[in-house]
């Protein structure tokens, strides 16, 4: 075992060991060899016993709502598009879903990526993500690599689902999955790294931010990580955003222009924040003119609160994790001496007891989780950029069971979206008084060839649980 994991876990780990069968050891050894422990006990130390309180460095008094360019400038900026189109043409594009979160709200069986969200068919969050990169390809005529972060629990399943479904019409060769690390849960109160059985430590997903260092780790299959693997195809830009959010224009050519007109290292996506209590990270920027995003737990209420002239909110640059990023700059990251700083998270873990021998599933948040956010990435540019968006166009993530951002409100802003584009195209979409479809409509992404424009003939595409007619 490692000699750097903390005496009293080691003295623990060791005796345990010695109580499992001859088959049940070396899994857990290796499990426990897997982990960075110096790393959990400078957490355990400053999180869980209190040691230096999170975001104490943070001076808020020098923030200011960061500048970004607003709704009207990025949607009409036609040499954007053009910039963004020659990227994509030149074959320098990537995209990257991360895609290894446990979705533990929604509470589906199986990771989120395979829920099946479409309206009329229920094809699955993949499903729309992986006809949209086929369309793009297919339009500019050049593979746009995939890049698919899974954890190590939900990889097999993921894998799975893209073969069954033969990568949904992509090229195999163009499509990687690599795995994000993992962290061990500890005991809110002790700081104890918790088992969920007796063989097993609680391991978890180290957190979206986790993807800067899969994609610089080397994977046995070919001795390449995944951003070499994507670089072989020409690839310096990369596309990311989270699986949940099924509206995601993916490779948008005019956020891709404007990122590199302004020879950004990483670009941001945000919507105007609704309301002060929204909970969504807020983009700000520091009197040097970095920015950084600073959760909306942790924006102190006056900031949150304050309005400009205008009534809107000052800090409302509300960040949706769509990112872009040179694959420079992800290098530069993973191999420097800065690590991404690790977000406590407060949560439910079912563990097994050491004194009872028993599995108990809690009531109550009993255990912290360490989660790395890709935001975090953000201050650490020499230049950035931040663009506004609509979110009624690009923004509905699934998250819940229920309620808001849930299954039935994903659906129908798949269905506002798809009777916009088919009216664009001519094709009458009966709507009722509140202007949404009275019918749900699916489009094949690969129908779409851009926002505006569908494909000229309706086919096996359209899928629709009511009747359409063509307009002459
Ligand atoms: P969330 O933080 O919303 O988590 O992740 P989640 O797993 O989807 O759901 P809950 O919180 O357990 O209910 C936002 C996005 O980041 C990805 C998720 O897959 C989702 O696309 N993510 C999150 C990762 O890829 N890895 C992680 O460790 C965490």
């Amino acid at each position: 075992m490692q000699k750097t994991i903390p005496q009293p876990w080691l003295d623990f780990f060791q005796k345990h060991a010695q109580e499992l069968t001859s088959e049940q050891v070396q899994p857990f050894l290796d499990q426990v060899t897997s982990v960075q422990w110096p790393l959990v006990a400078e957490l355990v130390d400053e999180h869980v016993l209190g040691h230096s309180a999170q975001n104490s460095d943070q001076d808020f008094s020098s923030l200011a709502p960061a500048d970004f360019i607003g709704l009207e400038t990025s949607q009409a900026d036609q040499s954007a598009v053009l910039a963004g189109e020659c990227l994509i043409q030149n074959g320098q594009v990537g995209v990257v879903i991360v895609a290894g979160g446990q979705g533990s709200r929604l509470g589906f069986n199986g990771p989120k990526g395979v829920y099946p969200i479409g309206a009329v068919t229920g094809s699955s969050l993949f499903y729309f993500h992986a006809r949209k990169v086929l369309s793009v390809s297919r339009k500019y005529g050049k593979p746009v690599p995939l890049l698919i972060m899974t954890s190590p629990e939900n990889d097999p399943a993921t894998r799975a689902h893209f073969e069954s479904h033969k990568y949904f019409g992509l090229n195999p060769e163009h499509v990687r999955f690599f795995t994000q690390g993992q962290m061990p849960a500890v005991d809110r109160t002790t700081g104890q790294p918790l088992f969920s059985d007796r063989n097993t430590l609680a391991l978890s997903p180290d957190g979206h931010g986790g993807a800067l260092y899969a994609l610089s780790r080397r994977e046995n299959e070919d001795g390449l990580t995944a951003l070499e693997w994507a670089e072989r195809f020409g690839v310096k830009t990369l596309f990311y955003f989270q699986v949940d959010n099924p509206l995601v224009r993916i490779a948008d050519p005019a956020f891709l222009g404007l990122h590199s007109q302004a020879q950004s290292e990483v670009s941001f996506k945000v919507v105007s924040k609704q309301a002060p209590d929204e909970k969504v990270g807020v983009v700000c920027q520091s009197p040097d003119g970095r920015k950084l995003v600073i959760e909306y737990s942790d924006l102190p209420a006056h900031l949150a609160e304050a309005r400009e002239p205008s009534g809107e909110l000052s800090y409302r640059a509300g960040s949706i994790a769509v990112h872009i990023f040179q694959t420079e700059f992800l290098k530069r990251l993973a191999t420097g001496a800065i690590r991404l700083p690790f977000h406590k998270a407060i949560k439910k873990v079912a563990f097994w007891n050491p004194q009872t021998g028993q599995i108990h599933d809690p009531q109550e948040p009993n255990a912290i989780k360490f989660e790395a956010f890709i935001f975090d990435t953000l201050p650490l540019a020499e230049r950035s950029l931040i663009v506004e968006t609509d979110r009624r166009e690009e923004f509905e993530p699934l998250k819940n069971a229920t309620g808001p951002d849930s299954p039935s409100t994903v659906r129908s802003a798949m269905t506002r979206i798809a009777a916009k584009q088919l009216a664009k195209a001519g094709v009458k979409v009966p709507l009722d008084n509140l202007g949404q479809p009275l019918y749900a409509i699916e489009l094949d992404p690969c129908f779409v060839v851009d926002q505006d424009h569908l494909k000229p003939t309706l086919g096996p595409d359209l899928k629709i649980s009511g009747d359409l007619s063509l307009v002459d």
